[in-house]
């Protein structure tokens, strides 16, 4: 679903949390809202960085899965295109009218590689990522056979542990392969070191990430070697876009939770050893709450439990609030520790989700606000589209 202005015949908390022009005060929860002042701070930060360092940006749609919001990150911070993880995700964005996108996955299933290879169709660029040289007939044909073109880029392993060749031999194997293949062109290797991201000190993400450039140099070199220059040489997160920028070797980077945050990211140490959320990055994601009961005086009980969000990394914290801690959920309640009983019923609290990306995934809605308002109310366009 594309951005939608027009909200006839929808009710607020049965189709939707809020409306355009709703004060902050009556949104329905739980649900999502996105501090729009902060968001776009974030995404005019990543996008003057990766200007000033020579990088492309091609944010990474699996985060948000919203089309409104990538569009912003094109327009603000002049992200070049969206990496998505999915065919579906990637064919909400390529409906949606995003004109470069990356399936930075595998894609073997052959129904999945038919309805890849169409998305050309919709006027834009399509990469995918390859690994295995026996993958490259089945999208050559089915490019073939829809008459369209579609990039790909072998992936290497430096270190995540997941899809990806490990060595430069594989590399320029499926490299080899691809070059000579009908309906695809060969643009270069995303290397994607997922497994560093989340560790606290900037020190060791760096030693790891020093290690992944001497195995992505090499992969080029070997590569170059053969007559096949990489274009694209892709990969970076929001843990680790410094050292890739800094590579000489990457040329563009995939950051994706930078533009909300999240309180697992936010516990992450920057350079000088602070919090990643105190300076580098903003809150600008949190899920709405309100106290729905205080029957005992020192807990809390909230309405967003585990069905508003995940807690694969954590248990969410209460933005601005030192005085009360969320510490437990359930399917619908939360439960905050309030040990001087200074909540009330009904009160609204933000949490900042420990997780953004299967956060967002939950929720129908991003609901935007700005002084006090909702400015926007933006679908989770790929949310649940995991095919
Ligand atoms: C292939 C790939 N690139 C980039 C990212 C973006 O990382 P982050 O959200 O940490 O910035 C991810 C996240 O999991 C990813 O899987």
């Amino acid at each position: 679903m594309n951005a939608k202005t027009d909200f006839a015949g929808y009710t607020v908390g049965y189709d939707i949390p809020a409306l355009p022009g709703m004060v902050e005060a009556d949104i329905q929860t739980p649900c999502l809202i996105l501090d729009l002042d902060a968001l776009e701070r974030n995404i005019r930060k990543m996008g003057d960085y990766a200007k000033a360092h020579g990088m492309r940006h091609r944010s990474h749609g699996k985060m948000h899965k919203s089309v409104d919001v990538q569009k912003l990150q094109e327009r603000l911070g002049g992200a070049v295109g969206i990496c998505c993880q999915k065919v579906a995700e990637a064919e909400v964005f390529a409906r949606g009218g995003i004109k470069d996108i990356l399936v930075s996955n595998q894609v073997r299933d052959p129904l999945k590689i038919d309805r890849l290879a169409q998305l050309p169709k919709y006027g834009g660029r399509i990469a995918v990522c390859i690994d295995d040289v026996a993958n490259v007939g089945d999208l050559s044909a089915a490019a073939q056979k829809h008459g369209t073109t579609l990039e790909c880029l072998v992936e290497i392993d430096c270190g995540a542990g997941r899809c990806g060749v490990t060595t430069s031999e594989a590399a320029v194997e499926i490299a080899r392969a691809i070059d000579a293949a009908p309906g695809l062109i060969f643009t270069g290797i995303q290397a994607y070191q997922g497994a560093m991201q989340h560790l606290e000190s900037y020190a060791e993400r760096e030693a790891k990430l020093d290690a992944a450039i001497i195995q992505v140099k090499a992969v080029v070199a070997a590569l170059q070697a053969v007559g096949l220059k990489p274009d694209l040489v892709s990969g970076g997160g929001t843990g680790s876009y410094r050292f890739e920028s800094g590579s000489v070797v990457y040329n563009e980077l995939q950051c994706g939770s930078y533009a909300f945050m999240d309180a697992d990211y936010g516990r992450i140490r920057d350079q000088d050893g602070n919090r990643l959320d105190h300076g580098e990055w903003e809150n600008a994601l949190f899920i709405l709450t309100t106290v729905m009961s205080h029957a005992k005086p020192d807990l809390a009980v909230c309405d967003a439990g585990l069905k508003a969000q995940s807690v694969d990394s954590g248990l969410p914290f209460v933005y601005g609030r030192d005085d009360v801690k969320y510490i437990n959920c359930s399917d619908e309640h939360g439960v905050i520790e309030d040990k001087r009983g200074v909540l009330r019923v009904n009160e609204k609290l933000k949490l900042v989700p420990g997780h953004c990306d299967p956060t967002c995934n939950v929720h129908d809605w991003y609901v935007g606000v700005r002084n006090g308002k909702v400015e926007v109310v933006w679908p989770v366009s790929a949310r649940g589209r995991g095919y």
